[in-house]
């Protein structure tokens, strides 16, 4: 396997866009401005950046080198740094994560699809009490939500059967740049509000009183999910990167357009929400319940205009759902591709199908079956955290400890430097943060949370 020509990304383009429409998805447009609204908005900002350059970037680069060397699934790519030793684990550990991401990432996906639909319809009308009944009548119904999700993975099944030139390299590099015009002209709508300077102000002037212990987990936790970190993602594009992509320059870029998207989504919500003087720190339902509302009320002397930007909003959330999505479904499809030797269609429509029953479970969680509980809450709050600040975070520490102890040093600088064709700066730093900054401070947070310290 290892002398087959293994399939790549095009273009340097394509690698950069498709990398960064995995990470920009409703980690940066639904849950970091709700995390920002809980956690005293500026400052929860600050420690994000902070995580993102000490912590995001170096285990990006991680993963590239990983999947790079690897040229292949992430189970197999870990395997074969590994030689056989228990280190391994780290690669089974990624499929299944992706697995529980995908199963209640596809059900939020599925409620976009569902609020196109409704804006478009002219459904979205009515004072902040139908808005909220809605969203709950919902959420909480069988069959609607679930139907949804269905479609939007099937949505994502079929870029995946084209390839990954001709599905994901293509899919990314026309979603990416709508994605963007759609957010800067929300971002610009928004900021023209009366009043909007409020909600500027919340996004920059930071607010140290409402940082608390659980706001550093937070922000770790947001930093790896929406930079798609700790469970192989990563590593499976960059195993369809080519030998002269320069992997650090590519890991500080993907990171800074996926911030700066992350703050722009902060532009685009905030100062709406701080204009009709509604309060974003509402949790995961700012989006659904929050933002229709915030709509109607600002637009509310042309309601035309609140029609079309609730209609662009939706559908920029679905897009970057989908890119997300695409990434999540690859590492599955590779796995299940590669591993038992199945056709890359079959593969694929194993991981949509189970996608489909993990996100029916899901949903159904969340009020049709409350029986589906763990530990008192629904099956889908527990996968979103057991994900984003549990695997994700553990995945990201044994990463960079079998990186910077375990693997030999000469592979890191050979894949870090192009194997000599690059200067390499920083690989010092790199190899410094990865041996010792990023497993201490992921250990710490970690801790912390737990108690023990
Ligand atoms: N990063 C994406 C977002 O911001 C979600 C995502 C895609 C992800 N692939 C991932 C999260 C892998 C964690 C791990 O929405």
């Amino acid at each position: 396997m290892a002398h087959t020509e293994r399939v790549k990304f095009g273009s340097k383009l394509g690698i950069i866009l498709a990398t960064a429409g995995s990470a920009v998805g409703l980690g940066n447009i639904w849950r970091f401005p709700y995390m920002t609204g809980e956690n005293g908005g500026a400052a929860f900002i600050i420690l994000y950046l902070v995580c993102v350059f000490i912590l995001g970037i170096p285990c990006m680069i991680s993963e590239f080198i990983i999947g790079r060397h690897g040229a292949s699934n992430v189970a197999q790519a870990y395997n074969k740094l590994s030689n056989g030793t228990l280190w391994r684990i780290i690669g089974f550990m990624g499929v299944l994560t992706g697995f529980l991401i995908i199963g209640y990432y596809a059900v939020v996906s599925g409620w976009c699809l569902q609020y196109i639909f409704g804006s478009a319809a002219g459904h979205l009308k009515g004072d902040s009490a139908y808005i909220n009944e809605y969203f709950i009548n919902f959420s909480q119904s069988t069959w609607k939500p679930i139907l949804w999700t269905i479609a939007f993975l099937f949505l994502t099944h079929f870029i995946i059967i084209r390839g990954v030139q001709k599905g994901i390299e293509w899919a990314s590099k026309l979603l990416m740049p709508v994605l963007f015009i759609l957010l800067l002209i929300i971002v610009v709508a928004s900021c023209l509000l009366p009043n909007a300077i409020e909600g500027i102000r919340f996004l920059f002037m930071p607010d140290f009183s409402k940082v608390t212990s659980d706001t550093f987990l937070g922000a770790l936790g947001q930093a790896f999910f929406s930079l798609s970190i700790g469970m192989g993602c990563i590593c499976t594009y960059a195993s369809y990167f080519s030998r002269d992509t320069n992997l650090a320059k590519s890991a500080v870029h993907i990171s800074l357009i996926d911030s700066f998207i992350a703050i722009l989504a902060g532009l685009m919500i905030f100062p709406a929400a701080f204009s009709v003087n509604v309060q974003p720190d509402s949790g995961p339902s700012l989006i659904f319940i929050t933002l229709p509302n915030v709509f109607l009320q600002a637009f509310s002397s042309v309601p035309v205009v609140g029609y079309i930007i609730s209609l662009l909003f939706y559908s920029l959330l679905s897009l970057a759902a989908l890119t997300s999505l695409i990434s999540l479904h690859e590492v599955c499809t590779a796995f299940i591709h590669e591993e038992f030797r199945l056709s890359r269609r079959r593969a694929a429509l194993i991981v949509t199908l189970t996608g489909s029953v993990i996100g029916a479970f899901c949903s159904l969680s969340l009020g049709a079956w409350d029986g589906l509980q763990l530990f008192g809450k629904p099956l889908f709050d527990i996968f979103d955290f057991v994900t984003g600040q549990i695997l994700l975070p553990l995945g990201g520490f044994f990463t960079c400890l079998f990186l910077g102890w375990y693997v030999p040093k000469k592979i890191l600088k050979d894949e870090y430097t192009n194997w000599g064709t690059l200067r390499g700066t920083l690989f010092g730093i790199y190899l410094f943060c990865i041996r010792i900054v990023c497993p201490i401070c992921i250990a710490i947070i970690f801790m912390h949370q737990l108690g023990w310290i």
